[in-house]
């Protein structure tokens, strides 16, 4: 896949300016917006996406997966955290995991954060506006939850325009492997770099506290979780918070 990128120095968030501009002109599959500077990122559940200036990758790509059915939309969230994974892997011997759906953690940190944009026409995939947020050369956070940077796992700069090619080619081989159908290896490799699989955490669901092991995310991206009593919990985005205290029993 042939990515074209646009580098500008300031926006508000690429990802509006993204939409923005699919808005106005016909945009290839491909493009990608990248900041330098973004003033008001916008991240999940409507919280901001603070990234300091020239130190991180904040940037926006467009795909248009018109081969997927509308219902097997989480498989994008997959490509997206399995490409950004696959490339902190080759960087770092620290554990590297995806925080369900699609948040990307080394150790109990978070280092990048994803927020994916879908539009149908009708019964087919129009748009899928990507943004990702990845912390590469921060040294110091706003006491946020859980922040962390490549500079801060591995101690060195990185060359944010390599970093940016990199992740770009990851994406390409993922987005390739879905669309040559090659989903179960891509359920599988999700499924291996789950944060917390199969160990008894606490999280908080629906307000109550529960310790639960995940042990399945399914087709709909559902978060799939078995309680202590063997009591199975289905959750949606937004149902669960993740307290990051893991049970060893
Ligand atoms: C999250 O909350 O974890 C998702 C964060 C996504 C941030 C990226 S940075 C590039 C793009 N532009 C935005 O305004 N947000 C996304």
């Amino acid at each position: 896949m042939e990515f074209s990128v646009i580098t500008i120095e300031k926006v508000e968030s690429t990802q509006n300016y993204l939409i923005e501009l699919s808005r106005k002109t016909e945009l290839q599959e491909g493009i990608v917006i990248n900041a330098l500077s973004q003033f008001k990122g916008i991240g999940q559940f409507e919280n901001k996406w603070e990234s300091e200036a020239g130190k991180n990758l904040t940037f926006s790509l467009l795909l248009q997966p018109r081969f997927l059915n509308p219902a097997s939309q989480f498989l994008l969230t997959q490509v997206l955290s399995l490409a950004i994974s696959d490339y902190l892997l080759t960087q770092t011997d620290k554990p590297v995991s995806i925080k369900w759906p699609n948040d990307i953690y080394i150790g109990k940190k978070k280092i990048c954060g994803i927020l994916v944009k879908n539009q149908l026409f009708g019964a087919t995939f129009e748009n899928s506006f990507c943004g990702i947020g990845l912390n590469v050369n921060q040294e110091k956070f706003p006491p946020l939850p859980n922040p962390t940077s490549l500079f801060l796992e591995t101690e060195k700069q990185f060359e944010l325009n390599e970093v940016l090619k990199a992740v770009l080619e990851n994406i390409g081989f993922r987005y390739n492997q879905l669309k040559s159908e090659e989903i179960e290896i891509l359920q599988q490799d999700y499924m291996q770099r789950l944060l917390y699989k199969d160990i008894f955490a606490s999280y908080i669901y629906k307000g109550r506290e529960i310790e639960a092991r995940i042990f399945d995310v399914n087709e709909f991206g559902h978060l799939l979780l078995e309680e202590r009593n063997g009591n199975e919990i289905c959750c949606e985005l937004k149902e669960i918070i993740f307290t990051h205290n893991t049970i060893s029993k």
